[in-house]
């Protein structure tokens, strides 16, 4: 099953499990729409002509939702019923298997879906160079990552941006505009500004308003800070600024090699470990190598942008 947000590399990951398990000639029932398809008993069987083709294409053939069975006790009684039915003898849940584009999950070097996420940004952030360079603006491009910055340093480090904003680090409203009018007198009018989503004001010099802030930083559904930073960054510097919200396109469309290759990856390592009986395990990149992890020790915190990474975003600060 694959649960939560949809990421691309999900079918490469569903594709690998069900062509792995078939060589054995282990049947493999795919689950609509995450733990739901469980309760409700929405499955069909996932032979390796059902994955045929799906290589390549974003979203799930599975469908997703994030439904949690724990909320409820009779959907976890129907959830027993059909896993009995079945006579399921294990799980592979994709959310499980690291996937997301944030790469903020403990426990892996990489999470599938960052890699073409990034991809999307870089190119993004190229386009935005025509315009802005050609109309002096500044453009700011307001990214996905939910609470950290991993998205916004590496798609910034990679377009060139001119200013990467991430939540890990409050930015300071003043030093933004330091930079961008320094590139001006420079004679460098335009400039690109990448805001993660959830990137925040310091303290020291807040400038959003209360009603501002509980719209842009909602727990769940982040979004908006960079029309308020557009805002200000206009009334500090003069310099006509315009504002590209990138959203989900981020997680639309094909898959990278990278994403694919990672993404068949852990597939294979989730059904060796079924195989095996080593429940509870995700399956992770650490360096080149596919190992497993307890999922406590995926779980525990979020994995925050690294410290080397933002530095490196940093120097090529304006
Ligand atoms: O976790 C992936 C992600 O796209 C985040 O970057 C974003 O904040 C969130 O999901 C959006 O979630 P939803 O699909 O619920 O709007």
């Amino acid at each position: 099953m694959t649960g939560g947000g949809d990421c691309p590399g999900l079918n490469a990951a569903i594709r690998a499990i069900a062509r792995r398990a078939a060589a054995d000639s282990v049947a493999v029932l795919g689950i609509r729409n995450g733990w739901l398809g469980l309760v409700e008993n929405d499955c069909f069987e996932l032979t390796r002509s059902a994955v045929v083709g799906i290589l390549p294409r974003g979203g799930t053939i599975l469908g997703t939702s994030r439904f949690n069975p724990l909320k409820d006790e009779q959907s976890i009684v129907r959830l027993k019923e059909n896993w009995a039915m079945h006579q399921l003898s294990g799980l592979a849940v994709v959310g499980g298997i690291p996937k997301t584009i944030d790469n903020d999950i403990c426990g892996t070097d990489f999470t599938f879906g960052f890699d073409t996420a990034v991809s999307i940004v870089t190119d993004a952030v190229d386009r935005l160079h025509s315009t802005a360079e050609s109309h002096h603006r500044v453009m700011v491009v307001e990214v996905m990552g939910r609470h950290t910055g991993w998205i916004a340093a590496y798609g910034g480090i990679a377009g060139g941006a001119d200013v990467i904003l991430v939540p890990e680090h409050p930015f300071r409203i003043s030093r933004v505009c330091d930079l961008l009018n320094t590139r001006r007198e420079d004679g460098r009018a335009f400039s690109i500004v990448v805001v993660a989503e959830d990137a925040h004001p310091h303290g020291d010099e807040a400038f959003l308003t209360e009603a501002q802030s509980n719209a842009i930083y909602q727990h769940g559904h982040l979004g908006g800070i960079g029309e308020a930073l557009a805002a200000e960054i206009e009334k500090c510097t003069g310099i006509q600024t315009r504002v590209t919200k990138l959203g989900y396109v981020q997680r639309g469309g094909s898959p990278t090699p990278f994403d694919r290759i990672l993404a068949t990856r852990f597939g294979i390592k989730a059904y060796e470990m079924i195989r095996e009986g080593r429940w509870g395990h995700m399956a992770a990149l650490r360096g080149t190598k596919i190992v497993m992890v307890p999922l406590d020790d995926a779980v525990c915190d979020l994995k925050r942008l690294d410290e080397e990474i933002y530095r490196v975003a940093e120097m090529f600060s304006a």
